[in-house]
């Protein structure tokens, strides 16, 4: 069931992803070769609390960080203890904030030192796809045209996308419907866009497979060949007179 926001609540998700976008300003500091994940989570649990947010995924569903910190095979839900920015690599980080009524959620690709020119390509290409998907998130649109979107600038440059992790509803609670799949799948829920809804749109791209296995950890999902990836997202929101990206900077 997908819960439509009222403007009031969609004005406290606005505040919520400003939070999100200043925190991405500020930790782009903290991501250097050696600097530990536990000071990276920490900066970000303060600087959110501090900002008068809660930090979405501290707890959800026994998660034990404020972020995900993933590292080049690494694709999401990497917990950041006990690891360290590597000198060369893909660093994806993930946020969430709750604020008053709703939470927003938030993703960022980081470049560290010199990596391969394809690897440069993955973080352009999934960057981009995330802006076509957000382009095609109209009212009167439907979700399967985000979906065609991000598929059609990613598969020219067959990359791999994965299938088994999607988009989603985001508000009161931090997973909602509908799905937002980053490939058009022939699953008849496809709704239309309308006023009130608030949903993530997060394309997650491989250099090669779009298989995935979860490590022993219970959290840390990976590619299944050892392959880099790439993790863009921001959640909008659709209104009677325009999407808007609520997580990313703002006036
Ligand atoms: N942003 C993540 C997602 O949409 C949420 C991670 S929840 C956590 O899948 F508990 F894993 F952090
Ligand atoms: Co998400």
């Amino acid at each position: 069931m997908i819960i439509l926001k009222q403007e009031s609540e969609i004005e406290q998700m606005r505040k919520g992803g400003r939070i999100i976008a200043r925190f991405f300003q500020e930790v782009r500091e903290l991501i250097k070769p050696g600097v530990p994940g536990d000071e990276i989570d920490e900066f970000a649990r303060k600087f959110i609390t501090s900002n008068g947010g809660y930090p979405s995924f501290l707890n959800y569903r026994g998660y034990p960080a404020s972020i995900c910190l993933s590292i080049n095979d690494e694709v999401v839900h990497g917990i950041p203890f006990g690891k360290r920015i590597p000198e060369v690599g893909l660093v994806k980080i993930d946020v969430g904030v709750k604020y008053g009524c709703c939470h927003v959620d938030s993703a960022f690709t980081f470049v560290v030192g010199d990596i391969p020119e394809r690897a440069k390509k993955l973080v352009e290409i999934t960057k981009k796809a995330l802006e076509e998907g957000i382009k095609a998130a109209k009212k009167g649109n439907r979700v399967s045209d985000i979906s065609r979107a991000v598929e059609k600038t990613v598969k020219p440059y067959k990359f791999g996308i994965i299938r088994k992790l999607v988009g989603h509803g985001v508000g009161f609670d931090l997973h909602e419907d509908p799905e937002i799949p980053n490939y058009v799948s022939r699953k008849a829920y496809d709704p239309i866009l309308k006023p009130g809804m608030t949903f993530a749109i997060e394309p997650m791209i491989t250099l090669g497979t779009h298989k995935i296995k979860e490590m022993p950890d219970g959290w840390t999902i990976k590619t299944a060949d050892g392959s880099w990836a790439a993790h863009f997202e921001h959640t909008v929101a659709i209104t009677e007179k325009e999407t808007i990206v609520l997580t990313s900077p703002q006036d």
